[in-house]
């Protein structure tokens, strides 16, 4: 299924510096339209480099960001929102003595002529925004403090976020670190109605079994390089990735031949 589909974004021999410290030394990465790509590798792999040089926070040194075949540069945050990919920071994400609705339009605004905020039109569209992700709760409604939200609700604010501004791609930076067990799942549901939208899902965890779950396509990078990469069918279950894991960070290497061959 999504071996067939076209990429969305493409990172090609990205390089980033930061002074000496070369976080990414040539990076490859291709991301796919209705996919939910998972990103793994240990801590200070270039992860949230990679992520932010997607997101447009990093113009890399070298290489190139090819978004539906078309290379673009300069790469800025807002030419990566132009072309479709919004990031979810973890916590920075949203601002808990608001409403929903105003996090989810916070600068974005739906207006009147006069530029006057149209509340209902807000409210009717927080709505939609939040059935679509399938966030339903007798509870809260648009007009609720989000601080008064548990933490995978928030996520599902800032997911809902990301899908007003039209998000083809969708990347959450460890969304599910801080959370219990039935909050991840609620993240879950949120991150597979998004890709049963068609949406594309980048989604990087410390957790291999959350990554495992919801992941159909695993990236792993390992100290700015590319380690390996998989579709979910190409590995025997959870432990096999696991064990390629443990493997690439006793030995620097993992063995790709015990990968099956790609559907
Ligand atoms: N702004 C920065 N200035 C200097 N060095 C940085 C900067 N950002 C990242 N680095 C370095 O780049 C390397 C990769 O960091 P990065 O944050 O991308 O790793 P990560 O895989 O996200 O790690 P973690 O799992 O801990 O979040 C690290 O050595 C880090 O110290
Ligand atoms: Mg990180």
């Amino acid at each position: 299924m999504t071996s067939a589909s076209e990429p969305i974004v493409e990172l090609r021999n990205i390089v980033k510096r930061f002074g000496n410290v070369e976080a990414l030394s040539g990076v490859s990465m291709s991301v796919r339209k209705g996919e939910v790509l998972g990103l793994l590798g240990d801590n200070g792999a270039g992860k949230s480099t990679l992520v932010k040089t997607l997101a447009g926070v990093h113009d890399p040194d070298e290489g190139e960001i090819v978004v539906k075949g078309q290379r673009r540069s300069p790469w800025t945050p807002l030419a990566a929102r132009d072309a479709g990919i919004e990031t979810v920071f973890q916590d920075r994400a949203l601002a808990p003595q608001h409403s929903i609705v105003t996090n989810i339009f916070m600068g974005r605004e739906i207006t009147n002529r006069l530029g006057m905020t149209r509340v209902q039109a807000q409210i009717d569209e927080a709505n939609r925004l939040m059935r679509e992700i399938g966030f339903t709760s007798k509870v809260f409604n648009p007009e609720s403090t989000v601080g008064h939200l548990s933490g995978g609700e928030r996520q599902g604010v800032a997911i809902a976020r990301a899908l007003y501004n039209e998000a083809d791609v969708i990347v959450l930076d460890e969304p599910t670190t801080a959370l219990s067990l039935t909050e991840t799942q609620k993240v879950f549901r949120f991150v597979e109605a998004v890709r049963a939208s068609g949406r594309t899902v980048v989604f990087i965890g410390h957790n291999i079994y959350h990554v495992w779950e919801i992941a159909d396509r695993f990236f792993v990078i390992d100290r700015g390089r590319e380690a390996f990469e998989g579709e979910k069918a190409q590995f025997d279950g959870a432990e096999h990735l696991i064990e390629m894991m443990h493997q690439l960070a006793e030995t620097g290497r993992a063995d790709v031949a015990s990968l099956k061959q790609p559907a």
